[in-house]
């Protein structure tokens, strides 16, 4: 079949991708031209492991190709797969301008009947949505359905998830288009969800809110913990090892962050209000969330004496989470924020992380040469492999403040560091 991809981020980059190595053929479709040239010459730009090589096999062989050409493109492909960002709009609710504009384009240069797959992350009704603004932009009509066919991709290990899914969720009315599906998804082995598009829409909301959930539980948990003494991670293990509980997403931190969690969550709130039907446990998942950075900077300032005013602190970690470069919401700049606000001296440090950030960028061992603190606020594995005996005599005060609970507590305190976790006892 012949696949055309709008929006080349790493959903629609990793979806195309996958589409080659089940054996079709793939545009990928983007109106920003250095982004398409980057890619059409094997070249990411943007990180996620394992892709770029994926990349340049497929264009090599050109079983994919990158293109700004949207009329051409539209024509040549029989399954569309709307992959642009739906980002968090002023009033909570999910921006779906750029989806409006690639069903406009479908609906003025479809010349046959064609699938049209929205795999954004999009609020409910979406799919009835995108079927009036193509009806709407067609000049005579031509037969169309739209699928809601939402992904399930985490950043860092995209490639992993998008090869071996838990499950596939076909959202249509369409017996047409559900063969389509079938057939492209024929080659996996999980189950396949099929439903109306509205519940499908529901599915993606209520996956990443209920993972949000997750966290902000064991957050919250972690700073009653706190108080009593009591070690959350070996709450986490004795909880996750419940069958019914899980042991996933049960890692107490600085809170989640990323481009998908604080707005979908909020997104789905959105839709409940407005359908008189508030949402009032994801409310408090936004809330417990936004105070966790709080509480953890209150521990840094009270582990410090009480003040931050000129300390100097080194924090490792700039991405929202491991294995990308990614900052968006990013719970290491909420921190980074309130230090600064606290006028603390803040020198950072990332190993992918190389635009938009705060300082100039220092090795690690500049960063905390000198330092009063340092704070572990991405869980890079990189930090957790440090030569910690190395990084005590550069730093003023051996003291380190570890948001992601990923070193082993007992080794550090060993080498004399003073040790603080997320109720790490
Ligand atoms: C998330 C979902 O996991 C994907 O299934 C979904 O497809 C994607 O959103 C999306 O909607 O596109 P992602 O945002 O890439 O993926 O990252 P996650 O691995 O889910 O982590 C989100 C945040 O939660 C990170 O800040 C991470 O550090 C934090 N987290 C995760 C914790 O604090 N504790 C945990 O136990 C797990």
């Amino acid at each position: 079949m012949n696949i055309l991809i709008v929006g080349t981020g790493y959903v629609g980059t990793t979806t195309g991708l996958i589409f080659c190595e089940l054996g079709h053929k793939v545009t990928g479709l983007d109106l920003d031209l250095q982004k398409i040239q980057a890619l059409q010459a094997g070249k990411l730009h943007f990180y996620e492991p394992g892709l770029e090589d994926l990349l340049k096999k497929h264009t090599d062989a050109k079983n994919i190709n990158f293109t700004n050409q949207t009329e051409n493109a539209i024509k040549a492909n029989d399954v569309i797969f709307i992959c642009v960002g739906t980002p968090q709009g002023t009033d909570g609710n999910a921006d779906l301008s750029f989806v409006k504009n690639v069903a406009q384009s479908i609906g003025q240069h479809m010349n046959q009947y064609k699938v049209i797959v929205t795999k954004s992350t999009v609020p409910v009704g979406t799919a009835a949505l995108v079927t009036s603004v193509i009806a709407e932009n067609q000049s005579t009509p031509i037969p169309f359905d739209v699928v809601s066919n939402p992904e399930f991709l985490r950043e860092g290990s995209a490639l992993q998830d998008a090869l071996h899914p838990d499950r596939i969720v076909i959202g249509t009315t369409s017996e047409t288009a559900k063969a389509i599906m079938r057939e492209l998804y024929k080659d996996f082995s999980c189950p396949v969800v099929e439903t109306h598009p509205t519940a499908s829409e529901m599915i993606k909301y209520a996956a990443n809110s209920f993972l949000a959930l997750k966290i902000s539980y064991i957050n919250e948990l972690a700073r009653v913990c706190d108080k009593l003494s009591i070690n959350v991670n070996d709450v986490s293990n004795g909880i996750g090892l419940d069958h019914r509980i899980n042991p996933h997403f049960l890692k107490a931190g600085m809170g989640y962050g990323g481009s998908c969690f604080p707005k979908d969550v909020n997104a789905l709130i959105y839709t409940a209000q407005q359908q008189g039907t508030p949402l009032l446990i994801l409310e408090a998942v936004v809330n417990v969330n936004a105070e966790q950075p709080i509480y953890f900077i209150e521990k840094i300032k009270q582990a410090l004496g009480g003040e931050l005013k000129n300390k100097t602190i080194a924090v490792l970690g700039l991405s929202f989470k491991a294995n990308t470069d990614d900052t968006r919401e990013s719970p290491s700049f909420t921190l980074i924020e309130r230090l600064l606000a606290e006028k603390a001296i803040v020198k950072t440090h990332d190993p992918m992380v190389k635009s938009g950030v705060p300082h100039q960028m220092l090795t690690i061992e500049e960063t905390v040469t000198g330092a009063d603190a340092l704070v572990l606020a991405t869980d890079w594995k990189e930090y957790k492999k440090l030569h910690w005996e190395s990084v005590k005599p550069l730093m003023k005060q051996p003291v380190i403040f570890d948001g992601r609970n990923m070193l082993d507590k007992d080794q550090v305190q060993k080498l004399g560091f003073y040790y603080f976790g997320i109720s790490n006892h």
